[in-house]
């Protein structure tokens, strides 16, 4: 498929490689619009079924991530628009139910459907020029991709609280200690740092990964005691694979690892 709002790349010359996808609306600061939406939802499904990738990066440009739901666009919508043709809202389910990680790799802003994005995926890792915020309460909305659920989730209720309230940004290291992104790194080195980690996640065993993703989702999704049964489910199924013979095996002979499932 010929793509127009994005870009995909393979990198890496491991057995596993990693995806990459830029969102590729510049002059509109990668405002998401539905082909993007219908092109992010495609690539990530061809990266997902491709036997020979093991992570997804997902990335933009260094002035944004994306600003959030292209506002031309939704300006002049009615509530069937909006409801009936599933406008704007579509393909977000799509992109979770990619099983292999998603790695966000934010520079500048990640503002609305932009935020809810980048938190919807695995990783965030964040430029230090990252500006977060879901500003939907100054156009008279709300968030509709998950924001007023996964923001309180990632930073806790008073913070959230106060910026979907006022539509305030958070910087990159604000977002670092609030626990939205899991590091920041100097933006000219955003991409090779994604890379370097989706190399260190496909030269893992791949069972272990796609279920440590699952479980770890299912934190978010599910009480305390049922999510534990599920892991420890989980945990006794990776005994029959040879990736656990293989890892425990080569600790005790003090030697590397080399997974078959990659
Ligand atoms: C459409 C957008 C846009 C958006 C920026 N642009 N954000 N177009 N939708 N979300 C366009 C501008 O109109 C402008 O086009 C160009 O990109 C550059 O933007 P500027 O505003 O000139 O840049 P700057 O002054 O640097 O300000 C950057 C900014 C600002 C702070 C990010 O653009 C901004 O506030 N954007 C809107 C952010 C927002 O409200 N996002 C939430 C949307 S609602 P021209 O043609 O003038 O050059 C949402 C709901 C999600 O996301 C629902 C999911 C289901």
């Amino acid at each position: 498929m010929a793509y127009e709002c994005i870009l995909t790349e393979v990198r890496g010359d491991g057995a596993l490689k990693t995806g990459v996808i830029t969102l590729n609306r510049p002059k509109q600061l990668n405002a998401l619009n539905d082909q993007l939406m219908d092109e992010l939802g495609a690539a990530l499904l061809a990266f997902d079924a491709d036997d020979t990738i093991g992570c997804i990066v997902l990335t933009g440009n260094e002035k944004a991530f994306a600003a959030g739901a292209d506002i031309s666009l939704m300006a002049g919508y009615s509530h069937m628009d909006a409801f009936k043709k599933g406008h704007i809202s579509r393909n977000w389910e799509t992109i979770r139910q990619v099983r292999k990680p998603v790695i966000a790799a934010v520079g500048g802003f990640a503002l609305g459907g932009g935020c809810e994005l980048a938190m919807m995926c695995d990783v965030l890792i964040a430029a230090d020029s990252a500006k977060f915020g879901q500003p939907e309460i100054k156009l008279g909305i709300v968030p509709g991709a998950g924001g007023t659920q996964r923001l309180p989730r990632a930073i806790g209720k008073a913070k959230a609280m106060e910026m979907l309230l006022t539509g305030r940004m958070m910087g990159a290291d604000e977002a670092e200690r609030s626990g939205l992104v899991s590091r920041v790194v100097p933006a000219a080195s955003l991409l090779d740092e994604a890379l370097v980690t989706a190399g260190q996640i496909n030269a893992m065993g791949q069972p272990s990964v796609m279920m440590i993703k699952e479980l770890v989702n299912e934190a978010f999704e599910s009480g305390l005691s049922t999510g534990v049964r599920y892991e420890r489910r989980l945990f006794h199924a990776l005994f029959g694979t040879e990736d656990q013979r293989e890892g425990m095996g080569a600790f005790l002979e003090k030697r590397p690892a080399s997974f078959t499932h990659r």
